[in-house]
């Protein structure tokens, strides 16, 4: 939710503010904004839209100067246009602030302003925050940086700001809680601020990840100096960045979406490399290897979650209570948080988020943490928020995902839980050794069988052709193919705005098969497993009212062939392990429909890819 970028330095600042900008467009794309010191003073330009709409606003020379931020917006409050959009300034013109969060208490901080005479252009909460630094300024006379810190002692909410001041025209000062904010030492004396590492990539490796109630000065003579809420100075701790420049371009494909999607064979691989040991017999979890007899002994496994990353914990439940016969609980994270959730000290929780700073499943583990639960990570991305408060964690390395429908996280975060639940069940000895020797070969087969799907592209195109302009679909799966029949809906809905439903298949007779007519379309996953006859008749139920059936079937498969009106084969796999192949054709399905019909498949309408905000 929201991107933002800051530079310091001795070069010049818009191409690098802008470049850094639509690296970060997948966190909110409605409007977009930079605020740049020049030799006349701060220079601020703005508008609705896109950052492209930004540059043609400002025009092909950019702006001047060598200090400056940048942001573009996913609006909270206030409608997406001009005024809202951000940089927001002080009357005199002289401050200009960037914010990603929420100010929970902006409406009585903007209540005392607007008594002490400040007038609000905006309808934003960010607006109170550079009136606050201002007044401050003005009644305690006290820089920039400790006008920063007194006003944020009076702010509730979620930030990550960056404050520019034309009285200290070589200076940036930023601050976080609860929303990132990365920094890049450069190697010119220079210095990057972003939402995260991915803007600042391409100009250095050194990198410092801000902690909550952290207030970073960055000064072109002094450098980065770092004090805390408290105004005690810090000693920054610089970390090596891993990622590679090239996994961040689209790589030939017309969307990130379809380049993630095609990635899957090699993320999934990926994931297992050097954890999954097939001639010692072995799973090897290094991150969690300190904590993998409180799994043993764990009376309970609770799994938190948001969106897709929920879906994939929800395979976990059905992969945790098989292979290690504990039971797991899988909770919305932010359901969990304002529930009053009992919890154990004994109580393993299993955090998954894609981008590792969601509010709410932040806010999740906060929770379970001050109640003594142990907090197991599973984040794609390095460093963020999540990786580092929980107690351990693995990563799932699937490299940068860009589109804002997940699809390789998916199947990373499932690749991983199975590598938990089986490393688990082997050390407790639920599972027999020539079973768990047979899963490990077979999951090591994945990322082939995965190659096999993705052959499947162009009849699901054609299939997609059939069904783009239908207005409802309806998703069902049994047993572990159930979450993924809700992550095949919420694909569609979410880049398509076909309004889709996941149900689990058996389910379907107690009410959605009122929907139910010649008009639906049904995606059904039916691979041959526990519960094949069973879905076979599920799918009789749908055709008996004229509902067209697209199958997700096992190779060779007859018997669903004679009724779907359209089969999509995936190889055969083990239960547990059909997940990683049936999600495919879903994901290819709701990116083709959303082409066709004219949709932003990677930037969907409303959407952000990392919700920082609850
Ligand atoms: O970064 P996270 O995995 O924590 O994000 C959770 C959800 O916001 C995310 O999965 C969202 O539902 C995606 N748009 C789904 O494609």
């Amino acid at each position: 939710m929201c991107g933002i970028v800051g530079y310091v330095g001795p070069k010049e600042a818009w191409p690098i503010l802008i470049s850094g900008l639509k690296r970060l467009e997948y966190r909110g794309y409605d409007s977009a904004g930079v605020a740049i010191m020049g030799d006349k003073g701060l220079q601020v330009s703005k508008c609705k839209g896109r950052v492209a709409d930004l540059e043609a606003h400002v025009g092909k020379k950019g702006l001047k100067g060598t200090v400056g931020i940048g942001h573009t917006r996913w609006a909270t409050h206030g409608e997406p246009n001009d005024v809202n959009a951000h940089p927001h300034t002080s009357a005199n013109g002289e401050l200009a602030l960037i914010h990603n969060g929420i100010i929970e208490n902006y409406a009585t901080l903007k209540e005392e302003l607007i008594k002490r005479g400040y007038v609000f252009r905006s309808e934003t909460d960010t607006e109170v925050l550079v009136h606050l630094i201002d007044d401050i300024q003005r009644t305690e006379g006290t820089d920039l940086a400790e006008s920063v810190r007194l006003a944020l002692l009076n702010v509730v909410g979620a930030y990550a700001i960056v404050v520019v001041d034309a009285k200290s025209p070589d200076m940036l000062v930023a601050a976080r809680k609860s929303s990132p904010l990365v920094i890049g030492i450069g190697n010119d004396g220079d210095h990057f601020l972003a939402s995260d590492a991915t803007p600042i990539v391409e100009h250095t490796r050194n990198v410092v990840y801000m902690e909550d109630g952290e207030i970073a000065i960055i000064e072109k003579e002094k450098g980065l100096r770092v004090r805390n809420i408290k105004n005690q100075e810090l000693r920054p701790s610089v970390q090596a960045l891993e990622i590679q420049l090239e996994t961040l371009e689209k790589g030939g494909y017309d969307h990130f979406m379809l380049k993630e999607i095609n990635e899957q064979p090699r993320s999934i691989r990926d994931s297992m490399r050097g954890r999954l040991n097939i001639a010692g017999s072995e799973v090897v979890l290094g991150g969690i290897k300190d904590y993998e007899q409180k799994f043993v002994n764990a009376k309970r496994i609770l799994v938190v979650g948001c969106g897709t990353s929920w879906h994939a914990g929800m395979v976990g439940e059905y992969l945790f209570e098989e292979f290690a016969r504990i039971p797991v609980e899988v909770e919305y994270a932010s359901e969990f948080r304002y529930r009053d959730p009992v919890i154990n000290e004994d109580d393993i929780v299993i955090a998954i988020s894609q981008s590792g700073e969601t509010a709410d499943t932040l806010a999740a583990i906060e929770l379970a943490k001050s109640r003594g639960a142990t907090i197991i990570g599973i984040c794609n991305v390095v460093g963020s928020s999540i990786a580092r408060i929980t107690h351990a964690g693995s990563y799932t390395h699937a490299g940068p995902e860009i589109g804002v429908a997940s699809t390789k996280a998916f199947t990373a975060q499932v690749t991983l839980l199975t590598l938990m639940a089986l490393m688990i069940g082997h050390r407790k000895g639920t599972i027999d050794g020539a079973r768990f020797q047979q899963l490990l070969l077979e999951l090591d087969a994945i990322p082939a069988k995965v190659e096999r799907v993705l052959k499947t592209e162009a009849q699901i195109k054609y299939i997609a052709e059939i069904y783009k302009d239908a207005r409802n679909a309806l998703y069902l799966g049994r047993g572990y193919c159930f979450p993924v029949a809700l992550e095949g809906a919420l694909k569609l809905k979410e880049i398509s705005y076909i309004h889709a439903e996941g149900y689990p298949a058996a389910e379907m007779k107690h009410g959605p098969i009122a929907l139910i007519d010649e008009e639906m379309p049904v995606f059904v996953i039916a691979t041959q497993g526990a519960s094949y006859e069973k879905v076979v008749s599920n799918i009789q139920e749908v055709k008996a009212r004229k509902g067209k059936v697209i199958a997700i079937v096992t190779e060779g498969d007859t018997v669903v062939k004679a009724i779907a009106d359209h089969t999509i084969e995936i190889p055969a796999s083990p239960d547990a392990l059909v997940p990683l192949l049936a999600v495919v054709p879903l994901q290819l399905i709701s990116y083709h429909i959303a082409v066709m019909r004219g949709c932003n498949v990677d930037q969907p309408r409303n959407l952000a890819k990392s919700v920082t905000v609850e």
